[in-house]
């Protein structure tokens, strides 16, 4: 172990703990484009999801297996909980990687044992090993956790974790699973594992944990400070209720404070050598990729990657920052590559620019795909002069999260104004092909053409979140519109770009209802208003 002990490893969930989030589910070729983004910001594995939960994520964890687990990517990862089921499937879907790991889990917390589990110490302290040894007929390399680490008795804990590392596990994790413990206790923990775990040196030790109290990352921060050398985490910290530790916040953290933990991983204190192995210039794209896929709005004010991360309102704080950026700013918002906003394409700009420039950002489309974001590109391109890196991968994404146009929007039309009442009229294609129009009033435009889709479309839902963001700056940029509604518990995205705000709208929402409809065409939909424990870590 001792080769990666004196680096932090960064274990990304974001496609397995991450896709937990309300309403954030992912199509294979959502998370394709999220895990090779992933593997261009250099983490070194990736959690790809959960394969035993649906024939869907086992899909999605082969393909990603086969397409990014390339020898030298990162460590493709599945989940499976401590059964033969679960570890077979993570097996199998793990298969295609050069590098595989199954990662499997069973809870050591006495709450978790005694009214999910209904088992026995004794019984877990015998599932857990023998669970680790059958993965290993797997892959060698083999992750285990203890479920509510966080609120498990240390003692147990520590013999359960010497049973799996004498069964062959490589990795420990340990999951502050509902958010509860504090820095100085988190930390405690880990130095506890450390100190009496007796095989511990032949183990990483890992930390997962959630942002209940918004302490995932400060617990993390402590871990590394007493041994922790793997940091599980997501983008734009999405997950299950309030999230899980935040990759970016995490990476900067150690980035900018290196000197600070560079004497915790046995490094001499002034040391410029990274402490992981993240590209951070990658980060800010990344930040928005997942967020233009998951439909997960980020805030403004969040650290490193909200809009407002990098923006000084207060004079003071602009007069500081020109005569020295250093005044107000611990880092440079390059560094997380949000200036590196290039104009690179126009209207005259060829097909082979197109299609190289979309590669060079990660995009790999077939030639089917391709003629069609070159035809929206050129659309765009009509309208906005200058086309950057930005407004590409924002017309890409849109068209790679389509989920089937069961319904097809063929026109969104509105008049408003201050002497008017905003009316709008829209016509849509139903999945049997007949065109239907509706005609409403609203409150504002973007009301009314919604009330005009839900007269077509008639699925009741609650609208819980609309927001609009503007790619780039300038009057011309694209607009990008967000949606989320609820039926019976679950909620649904929908997500467009345009330069017209309200086509984005109009579109986003008919995305939404797709799903939702395509959703409900599934004979298990009523059975399953919230995600079942089975499919749900
Ligand atoms: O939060 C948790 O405990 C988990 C485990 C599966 C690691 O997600
Ligand atoms: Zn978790």
């Amino acid at each position: 172990m001792s080769d990666s002990q004196d680096r932090i490893i960064i274990f990304d969930t974001t496609l397995r703990d991450g896709e937990q989030s309300p309403g954030a589910t992912l199509n294979k070729e959502e998370k394709l484009t999220i895990a090779r983004q992933l593997a261009r910001l250099g983490v070194d594995v990736i959690e790809a999801g959960f394969p035993f939960a649906s024939p869907g994520d086992f899909e999605a964890v082969q393909t990603i297996a086969q397409q990014v687990g390339t020898p030298d990517g990162p460590t493709i990862c599945g989940l499976a909980r401590a059964t033969r089921g679960d570890i077979k499937a993570a097996g199998e879907a793990l298969e295609p990687a050069a590098n595989k790991r199954i990662h499997t889990f069973i809870a050591t917390s006495d709450i978790h044992l005694q009214y999910k589990l209904r088992k026995t110490r004794e019984e877990v302290l015998a599932i857990a090993p023998e669970m680790v040894a059958y993965a290993k007929t797997f892959t060698d390399d083999v992750e285990f956790s203890p479920e509510d680490a966080g609120r498990s008795d240390p003692e147990f804990m520590y013999r359960v974790l010497e049973a799996v590392i004498d069964a062959g596990a490589t990795t420990v994790n340990i999951p502050d699973t509902v958010g509860y413990t504090t820095p100085t206790e988190f930390g405690a923990l880990i130095r506890g594992i450390k100190e009496n775990v007796r095989n511990i040196d032949k183990a990483i030790i890992s930390v997962h944990g959630h942002n209940d109290l918004g302490l995932a990352v400060a617990n993390f921060l402590e871990a590394v400070k007493n041994g922790a050398r793997q940091l599980e985490c997501t983008i734009n910290g999405i997950g299950e209720r309030a999230g899980n530790a935040a990759l970016e916040e995490l990476v900067m953290a150690l980035h900018v404070r290196r000197q600070y933990f560079n004497p915790f991983l046995g490094r001499p204190a002034e040391s410029e050598e990274p402490l992981t192995q993240i590209n951070t210039r990658e980060i800010y794209k990344t930040s928005r990729l997942v967020s233009n896929l998951t439909g997960m709005f980020v805030q403004p004010n969040k650290a490193i990657v909200g809009a407002n991360a990098f923006a000084h309102e207060s004079g003071i704080h602009q007069d500081g920052v020109l005569k020295n950026k250093l005044t107000y700013e611990i880092m440079d918002a390059q560094s997380i590559g949000v200036n590196e906003n290039q104009i690179v394409l126009g209207k005259h700009s060829g097909r082979n620019a197109f299609k190289s420039r979309l590669k060079e950002l990660g995009f790999d489309l077939s030639e089917n795909e391709l003629n069609k974001a070159f035809l929206n590109f050129k659309k765009f391109a009509d309208r906005k002069k200058e086309i950057t890196d930005w407004d590409l991968e924002s017309i890409v994404n849109d068209q790679i999260q389509q989920p089937p146009e069961l319904y097809k929007l063929e026109l969104a039309q509105v008049s408003c104004g201050d002497r008017l009442r905003p009316t709008a009229t829209v016509t849509l294609r139903a999945p049997n092909g007949e065109e239907k129009t509706a005609v409403a009033l609203g409150t504002g435009p973007v009301d009314a053409v919604y009330k005009a889709i839900h007269q077509i479309i008639d699925l009741p839902n609650e609208l819980i979140e609309y927001t609009v963001q503007s790619v780039t700056a300038g009057i011309d940029a694209l607009g990008e519109v967000t949606v989320r509604l609820r039926h019976e518990g679950r909620v649904f995205s929908g997500h467009a770009a345009n330069t017209d705000v309200i086509v984005a709208s109009a579109h986003a929402y008919v995305n939404a209802l797709n799903r939702l409809y395509g959703a409900m065409q599934s004979p298990s939909f009523s059975a399953q208003a919230e995600p079942t424990v089975t499919s749900r870590v």
